[in-house]
């Protein structure tokens, strides 16, 4: 994931209003370098000969292109230490919706990194927690004990949701695993072993594990692994950019719904669980789509026996303006998964809840009936921590409400970009903004993305599809300049199209 040009960005002193943070009674502060501050201090010169002596960016880029193999991202985009092409950027602390670079160079975080950041970076209510946590428990296996956090925090989810008996992975990925193989166990324990089968929507996008791939519908992402997969059927999406002319929303899910009807009248013996992102399908470009699409679908799965597996992985938290995005359209599922945003962008942590008609099938004197999935790390209390501090936040700060309000201004910011003669199909829902750009570059993505962080702003297209997802804290001053260096980085990138050379070489979301 990083960075597509070789250019230096130039020192941008972004307008850093902090007021906006949440009304707590610790307010944050700017960034600080602590006197003995390791990131800051040049790092091993061996290491690092190739580089100019005084930048700290280029040493620590040279050592992570040493050591470090990102993730998502062909390698030779950044080349290596002796001939590095596109710079990594190595950042070294952040606040509220600025990252820092080692230069001290600081950047606007437009997609939250990768859209897990709630209430800013460094949040000092998450931060006071972990540090109590750290003087308590910093973690004990979740087998055979509990600890305090794990509890409140199943409880929160519970009263949350309205379903129960959390249970604990790291990532986004390990919860869409827990999810189907909660799902599949279930029936074969209710004796209907062949409901084993998954269904997904086309262009979902559920993780990159072996079992999540097989539900995630982007060539990119499991062709080269197709062979390794069980692949899950898909059915088509209600994408409610097919609404054109007399067409609405509301009749591209009715017909989507129609499909998945169909299919599902033919399949539903052998089929376990369907799983979708509410809302908002976020890895294929933010395609949005109607809440009536959510009400039927859990009308066909309660009459074909089939599990409904919501992943809010993406869109819970309020992103999409509800705590939960299937909120908007009144309905219950089966399973939840949740993660990125339950830990405020802090830790690692993922957790699916479901019904106690779905537990009570495993409660039993076989321990083969049980659910048979641990992690090392499942219910870590630090990351339970983080996660009980982040719900604190929505509690105390009124942040759903004061969402409608940023979400308003920041649309009114992205006018120019919306009516940019080029950029089509803008739409949003909550915190999430997204515009489809007419371009022949093909490597749009990456274009665009090193002309916003020449700008000071972290954008990174899906394909054509640019679009914002910021922390909530987002300021007036701070999303005027976000969208401004939208428009500008558009205006630059579409300016390249006449003599534009392209390259095939780079990471998958933007750049
Ligand atoms: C909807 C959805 N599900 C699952 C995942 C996978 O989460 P992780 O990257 O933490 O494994 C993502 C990640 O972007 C996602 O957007």
């Amino acid at each position: 994931m990083h960075r597509t040009s070789g250019l230096t960005p130039p020192r941008i002193r972004p307008p850093l209003d902090l007021s906006h943070q949440c009304d707590l009674s610790h307010e944050p502060k700017p960034p600080t370098r602590p006197e003995h501050d390791t990131y800051n201090r040049r790092p091993d010169l061996e290491s690092a000969s190739a580089t100019p002596m005084n930048d700290l960016n280029a040493e620590w880029r040279n050592r992570s292109l040493k050591a470090v193999w990102h993730p998502c991202t062909q390698m030779k985009l950044h080349g290596t230490a002796e001939q590095p092409r596109h710079a990594l950027i190595p950042i070294v602390r952040a606040q509220g919706v600025w990252l820092e670079d080692a230069q001290g160079q600081k950047f606007l975080d437009g997609i939250s990194s990768w859209w897990v950041n709630l209430f800013g970076h460094n949040h000092p209510h998450i931060r006071q927690a972990l540090v109590d946590q750290l003087d308590r428990l910093d973690h004990v296996m979740l087998a055979g004990f509990t600890h305090p956090p794990v509890v409140e925090l199943s409880e929160r989810l519970a009263a949350l949701t309205g379903l129960g008996h959390a249970f604990y992975g790291s990532d986004g990925a390990s919860a869409t695993e827990i999810a189907l193989k909660m799902s599949a166990h279930f029936w074969r324990n209710a004796g209907r072993a062949e409901k084993c089968k998954f269904l997904g929507l086309q262009g979902g996008y559920h993780g990159e594990t072996v079992g999540a791939l097989a539900v995630t519908d982007i060539p990119l992402f499991r062709t080269a692994y197709a062979p390794l997969l069980r692949l899950g059927a898909t059915v088509p999406s209600p994408d409610a950019r097919r609404a054109e002319g007399s067409i609405t929303p509301a009749m591209v899910a009715e017909e989507a719904a129609a499909q998945l009807e169909a299919w599902l009248d033919e399949h539903h013996p052998c089929t376990a669980a369907i799983i979708l992102e509410p809302m908002v399908q976020c890895a294929s470009g933010m395609v949005m789509y109607h809440p009536l699409y959510l009400q039927r679908v859990r009308d066909l799965c309660t009459r074909f026996e089939v599990h409904l597996v919501l992943d809010e992985i993406a869109v819970g938290f309020g992103r999409t303006g509800t705590m939960f995005a299937h909120q908007q359209a009144g309905i219950h599922p089966d399973f939840i998964c949740l993660s990125k945003g339950l830990t405020g962008g802090t830790l690692p942590l993922s957790a699916v809840l479901t019904t106690d008609g779905i537990y009570e099938a495993f409660y039993d004197d076989d321990v083969a009936r049980g659910f048979l999935h641990s992690h090392s790390y499942t219910g870590n209390p630090l990351a339970c921590r983080a996660a009980l501090a982040t719900l604190d936040l929505f509690e105390q700060t009124g942040i759903l409400e004061k969402n409608v309000q940023t979400s308003k201004r920041l649309w009114t910011q992205f006018a120019p970009l919306s009516n940019h003669p080029r950029a089509h199909h803008a739409r949003k829902l909550g915190m999430i903004f997204a515009w489809d750009i007419e371009t022949s570059l093909p490597d749009f993505a990456k274009r665009y993305a090193a002309q916003a962080l020449a700008r000071g702003v972290i954008l990174r297209p899906i394909g054509h599809t640019v679009y914002a997802m910021p922390p909530y804290v987002i300021s007036d001053s701070e999303g005027k300049f976000l969208a401004e260096a939208a428009f500008a980085a558009l205006e630059a990138t579409l300016a390249q199209e006449s003599h534009a050379q392209t390259s095939r070489v780079g990471t998958i979301d933007g750049v």
